[in-house]
């Protein structure tokens, strides 16, 4: 998809991933809507969205607030039939079961599975009418497997998987392409305000995989959107394991399990 004069909703748009994306997306010329909490921060991006030249909207939300979500939905709509929605609004802590308070997980269900969920379902009729668009989720390797110390992270990313997979089922024939795009770390400041999770990020997410920058990972999904790809994984080594742990299992399995955090 050519995303010139496209209407391009990006949740989590006030910071790292997100706010990059939003940039790329301006400079070829997209209509993009910004999604967030901090209104300052998506001032500033959108100021940044129209000087690379494109059109930029701000709507300040709190994601995991279903109303709230649904609100944005409408205002959405307002704007027109969204052709790209990207969610990418995302939040949660690596933490073992004992540490977790049992409100705690819902916080974690909130972002990223239920503001997905929320989000696409209040544009999704008008866009299934039209026949055509693209649903584009992103996530974590997190999804992939079982790690330590994520019974709250790690089944947040599972729930946001399975919502891509089942998504793109539903939407066989009519027109609209679901797509997930899984990024190994990312240099945002997502793990600069949680270095305690960040220390338990297994050992092989920086020696195998390596870090990008938030404008790569913006990359990787601004190829999914023009490609239409259902699912791209970056940098390569993700994928590589991946594919990997699909074929290998008992080789790949033990191999995590000894670089894995311990306590
Ligand atoms: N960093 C990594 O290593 C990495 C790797 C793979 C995937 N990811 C995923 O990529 C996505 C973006 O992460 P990032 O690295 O760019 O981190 P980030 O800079 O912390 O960005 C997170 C974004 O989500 C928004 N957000 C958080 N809670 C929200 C809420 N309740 N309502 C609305 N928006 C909310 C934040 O905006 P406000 O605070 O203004 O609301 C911010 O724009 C996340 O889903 C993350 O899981 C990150």
């Amino acid at each position: 998809m050519n995303v010139r004069g496209k209407l391009v909703v990006v949740s989590g748009a006030s910071s790292g991933i997100g706010a990059s994306l939003a940039r790329a997306l301006g400079a070829r010329g997209a209509r993009v809507v910004l999604l967030a909490r901090r209104k300052e921060k998506l001032e500033a991006v959108a100021a940044d969205v129209e000087k690379a030249g494109g059109e930029a909207h701000i709507i300040p939300v709190d994601l995991s607030d279903m109303e709230a979500a649904s609100a944005a939905g409408k205002a959405i709509l307002e704007l027109g039939t969204p052709d790209v929605v990207v969610n990418n609004a995302g939040a949660g802590e690596w933490r073992y079961v004992d540490e977790t308070e049992p409100a705690e997980v819902v916080s974690m269900m909130a972002l990223p599975y239920f503001a997905s969920f929320w989000l696409t379902r209040a544009v999704i009729e008008p866009m299934m009418a039209r026949g055509s668009g693209l649903v584009l989720m992103v996530n974590s390797p997190a999804w992939m497997m079982g790690w330590s110390g994520s019974t709250g992270y790690a089944c947040a990313r599972a729930a946001q998987h399975q919502f891509a997979e089942s998504l793109r089922e539903d939407m066989r024939g009519t027109g609209i392409v679901v797509s997930e795009v899984t990024l190994g770390e990312v240099s945002s400041d997502y793990f600069k305000t949680q270095a305690a999770s960040h220390e338990r990020l297994p050992s092989i997410a920086n020696s195998l995989i390596g870090v990008i920058t938030p404008e790569q990972a913006g990359d990787y999904i601004v190829h999914a959107i023009e490609k239409e790809r259902e699912r791209v994984m970056g940098p390569f080594m993700v994928g590589a394991l991946y594919r990997l742990d699909r074929w290998f299992p008992y080789l790949v399995r033990p191999f995590i399990r000894a670089t894995q955090h311990k306590r």
